[in-house]
């Protein structure tokens, strides 16, 4: 049988052959950093990869897809967005693009239109935000709370969030809302406390806005440590729109990443480079705040893991286009295509602290995306053109 296209069934096997390049990021199975092997092909079962080679050896399967030459690749795994809000912020986005900064306060105004939503405009939004991230090859993807800030705000966004994706995290602490404007100690409390015990059932991971103007050394610290006690594990909003502790306090944690990296010194980059924490990038942020991009060579030539990820957010970067980010991360950034690949899929899943996605070998999730190009150098070389033909996710077609 051949398949053309069976949209979300389970069919048994598939067999996706004639593959002309396909990036595996296993450099046991093929050249370089991704592992490429070129005339490949890729068997699906039950979800898994069941077998991975050259096309000419694959063996029989349920279904089969000719690729027909297109270049395949493990899905993006977003590992950093924000999809759970309401309202809109394009007015903000003009008043930048005439010169204003960007600060972050529009936050706030993110806040109240998510409070007045209802549960089912969330949900409404977080499931077209993930079909439209999904059609663009993203088949892991994280989603953080902190639109709500308050108890039975953050739990609904993190069981909205649950509803799409088993990557949710608690961001309680993304801002101090107006009504603790005058006492953010107590806000801090109300997190550490009643918030995070209330939010852990529906999070797998606690993170902090660490910046000026958000929370300081002491109150991240605070969060963070409360969330571990909940069970949760460390990631950290770190130094994005100046200098500061983050990038440090989630080395000190042993966070899963420290994501923004926009600014840092020389200790930031030698303590990221001396531990087992990500550097998440988020170019799409620099990109729709006119901000400097942060300097993914030097973190990478100093040994960093560096994933990338969309930020996906109304205010500093709405967009769940992995491959625009991959494709600002090689042009502005000075990644190496190789680089930038490896970064939007095996790195963000480092940074998630999954060894099932990411790459495609036996035994990993059958994740694959294959493009209308023959080579995953087109996602950064054709930027803006819809390059994704075909997205398999658990080994069926999307
Ligand atoms: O990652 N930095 C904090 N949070 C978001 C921005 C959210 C917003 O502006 O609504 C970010 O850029
Ligand atoms: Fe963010």
């Amino acid at each position: 049988m051949t398949v053309d296209h069976v949209d979300g069934e389970a069919m048994g096997s598939l067999v996706v052959t004639n593959i002309g390049e396909l990036v595996t990021n296993d450099a046991t199975l093929g050249e370089g950093m991704l592992g490429v092997l070129r005339d490949a092909a890729i068997v699906a079962e039950n979800g898994r990869v069941a077998w991975v080679g050259p096309a000419a050896r694959a063996p029989a399967a349920d279904a089969a897809l000719d690729a027909a030459g297109r270049a395949a690749l493990p899905g993006f795994v977003d590992s950093h967005t924000h999809l759970v809000f309401a309202g809109d912020r394009g007015g903000e986005f003009a008043t930048r693009m005439s010169g204003a900064p960007y600060t972050g306060g529009g936050i706030r105004t993110t806040v109240a239109a998510t409070r007045a939503a209802s549960d089912d405009e969330l949900r409404e939004t977080v499931g077209r935000l993930r079909r439209e991230a999904l059609r663009q090859g993203t088949t892991t993807i994280e989603i953080k709370s902190g639109y709500g800030l308050t108890v039975p705000h953050e739990v609904r966004s993190l069981r909205i969030a649950a509803e799409v994706s088993a990557e949710t995290t608690f961001l309680g602490a993304h801002v101090v809302p107006p009504e603790y404007a005058d006492r953010p100690d107590e806000y801090v409390s109300l997190v550490c406390g009643e918030m995070v015990t209330a939010a852990a059932p529906y999070a797998r991971w606690v993170d902090v806005f660490c910046e000026r103007g958000a929370f300081d050394e002491d109150q991240s610290r605070a969060v963070l440590s409360a969330g571990i006690a909940a069970g949760l594990m460390p990631r950290v909003h770190a130094n994005q729109l100046g200098p500061g502790p983050g990038v440090r306090l989630a080395v000190e944690v042993q966070a899963a990443s420290a994501d923004h990296c926009t600014y840092l010194a020389d200790a930031d980059v030698d303590a990221l480079a001396g531990s087992a924490t990500v550097a998440t990038l988020l170019p799409g942020a620099e990109f729709s705040t006119r901000s400097p991009y942060p300097n993914a060579r030097r973190l990478l030539d100093a040994g960093v893991t560096v994933a990338l990820a969309t930020d996906c957010n109304p205010g500093s970067s709405y967009t769940t286009s992995m491959s625009f980010c991959l494709a600002l991360a090689v042009r502005d950034m000075r990644m190496t295509p190789e680089e930038a690949v490896w970064a939007a899929t095996a790195g963000g899943a480092r940074a998630l602290r999954r060894t099932d996605v990411g790459h495609l070998a036996v035994g990993s999730r059958a994740d694959v995306v294959l493009l209308d190009a023959p080579s995953y150098l087109h996602l950064a070389y054709r930027p803006g053109v819809p390059l994704i033909h075909e997205v398999i996710q658990d080994g069926v077609l999307t």
